[in-house]
């Protein structure tokens, strides 16, 4: 590939800021300084540094986002701001969250380009973990646990796939769980306990398959570390 669009894509710049750096000499292949942005390079043998560090190249970017509540899940919208706003400083293509958060829901959202990744997490038939924590208006008890695990009508076609929900308190104000399924249709967790005559009062998302929360604050992202990828990639 062309060396300009390899440093732009590895985020260097872009390609007229890549050019300006190139000409400067502050890039080298194989140890040599390279100065002719069209220079052919192979991402997979060839060493290229810049500023004497070498580039670690991908084609794909992997973040973990904590979203807060008020960002719509969506790369554009002309009302409210998206969580695309959120990850600064890349300038990947096609970055896209993986599946979607309502609006007032927090926590883990994925956002990647790998495009074939994000289609496999998203496919029905691979039933991806997903953990929320929730605070519900009312008191929740063995019989929401035994219902969620049977499945219940939400008003699809079909009931929910069993869930595991772990009463964490329980009080009539207002409850505290967590709740697992292993599906992702619209609005699920708010339908499920509607079914149950229950209103979610709020959800936040604490981990999707090998990706958990953590202690990432609210409105930060980071990338994936290398394992997270791997285990992704497996699921
Ligand atoms: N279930 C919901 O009801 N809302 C979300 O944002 C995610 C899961």
């Amino acid at each position: 590939m062309r060396l300009d669009k390899f440093l732009a894509d590895a985020g260097i710049g872009t390609r007229s800021e890549v050019k300006a750096k190139l000409k400067k000499g502050l890039v080298t292949v194989n140890g040599l300084p390279v100065s002719r942005p069209e220079t052919q390079i192979n991402p997979d043998t060839d060493t290229v540094c810049f500023n004497n560090d070498a580039i670690n190249y991908s084609k794909y970017e992997y973040y973990i986002l904590h979203k807060p509540a008020g960002y719509v899940t969506a790369t554009k919208d002309n009302i409210f701001p998206t969580v695309m706003e959120l990850i600064k400083g890349s300038t990947a293509k096609n970055l896209a969250p993986v599946g979607r958060l309502d609006k007032d829901t927090e926590g883990l959202l994925l956002i990647t380009n790998d495009g074939e990744l994000a289609h496999n997490l998203l496919s029905p038939k691979k039933h991806v973990d997903k953990t929320y924590f929730a605070i519900i208006n009312t008191a929740v008890n063995e019989s929401d646990v035994e219902a969620f695990e049977h499945g219940v009508d939400i008003g699809d076609d079909r009931l929910t796939l069993p869930a595991r929900l772990e009463i964490i308190s329980s009080a009539a104000e207002n409850s505290e769980i967590n709740l697992t399924i292993h599906e992702g249709r619209f609005h699920q967790v708010k339908r499920m306990f509607h079914a149950r005559g229950k209103d979610v009062i709020y959800l936040k998302r604490i981990s999707m398959g090998a990706l958990s929360l953590g202690e990432l604050p609210k409105g930060e992202f980071r990338s994936l570390t290398e394992e997270e990828i791997q285990l992704l990639k497996k699921a």
